[in-house]
């Protein structure tokens, strides 16, 4: 393979804290690569519609403290077509650009996948709050919201035990437990309910809190992800068949802003750094992932096949011990 000259770096699907940084480390370690990059804008849409920004050095200086995108993002439906995906291929020749650094959840991957068929180059990042690719142990943006969910959370619960209420709190993940797991068992939550585990059991829930009032307790708190069930119903049951008020919160579109984690930072800044090796090594369809806490890269094709993503089952037992 010629070497890698020119590369073009986009964010797609959700926006994630830790994007940023990624964006970043890609910019500067092409930089040293000698590498030109080019960033566009809106995800894919972007390279459909050659929307573009030059990066370098100075535009990245400052980013990695900024929550969203400064490439913005996009799901792009467009780019579902067979045509369009052509001639997103084609600004990208047209352009002389060899490769495609792409940061983003499993639409995105799925998106990198279909682009191979027109003989496009592209080096995944997993960036998701979801926490749901499941050939990486850590997708960017989970930790920030994580925190935002708990710094949420402790809020919640101050008013829930001033009023001695039940607060049922709906967090993201699409169909992933993590956040809600995370959150759930950083709060000291009396249930978590997770869509690997839920079996559409009210009855536990109830006879959960109803246990925890005849013991004496003030408050109750039940975070759920969401589209397991419907939380207003949730409540409501729980309100009949206790007497307890309860109120709903949902967290929603918090969790995805706000200044990256430490951790989110670093992580992007690994990731970022790590898609221009695997270009400059001469590999190509791969994407970055962790495992046992250290950078490897797949086949993007064989990392959608790896379907192990269920709850770490440790985890998963602990939470049920300490909401008892
Ligand atoms: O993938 C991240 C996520 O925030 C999910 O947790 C959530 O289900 C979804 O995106 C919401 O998507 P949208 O931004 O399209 O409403």
């Amino acid at each position: 393979m010629d070497r890698i000259k020119k590369v073009a770096v986009l964010t797609s699907g959700g926006d994630a804290p830790g994007m940023n940084s990624a964006i970043r480390a890609v910019v500067v370690s092409a930089f040293h690569s000698n590498i030109e990059v080019v960033g566009i804008l809106r995800g894919y849409d972007g390279l459909i519609n050659w929307e573009t920004v030059p990066l370098d050095m100075e535009s990245v200086r400052s980013i990695s403290d900024r929550g969203g995108t400064i490439l913005y993002t996009s799901r792009s439906e467009k780019f579902l077509k067979k045509e369009c995906r052509e001639l997103a291929a084609k600004n990208l020749m047209d352009n002389n650009v060899d490769a495609v650094i792409a940061i983003g959840g499993d639409g995105t991957l799925r998106g990198a996948i279909d682009f191979r068929e027109e003989g496009v180059n592209v080096i995944c990042i997993p960036g998701t709050i979801d926490r749901d690719i499941a050939c990486s142990e850590y997708t960017l943006g989970f930790d920030t919201a994580a925190n935002t969910a708990v710094e949420a959370i402790d809020k919640i619960r101050d008013s829930s035990v001033s009023h001695g209420r039940c607060s049922v709190v709906e967090v993201m993940g699409r169909r992933c437990g993590y956040i809600a797991l995370w959150a759930g068992m950083a709060s000291s939550a009396d249930a978590i309910i997770l869509p690997e585990k839920w079996d559409g059991n009210y009855q536990k829930v109830i006879d959960s809190i109803r246990q925890h009032y005849e013991n004496g307790r003030n408050s109750y708190l039940v975070v759920v992800a969401e589209g397991v069930t419907d939380a207003p119903q949730l409540a409501e049951k729980i309100r009949e068949n206790t007497g307890i008020e309860s109120r709903v919160s949902v967290l929603g579109y918090i969790q995805r802003g706000g200044r990256p984690s430490a951790k989110d930072r670093m992580y992007g800044s690994l990731m970022g750094a790590y898609a221009i090796e695997i270009l400059t090594s001469g590999r190509s369809d791969r994407i970055v992932a962790i495992k046992d806490d250290k950078l490897i890269d797949y086949d993007i094709k064989e990392a959608l096949e790896i379907k192990n993503n269920s709850l770490d089952a440790f985890q998963y037992k602990l939470s049920l011990m300490l909401a008892d």
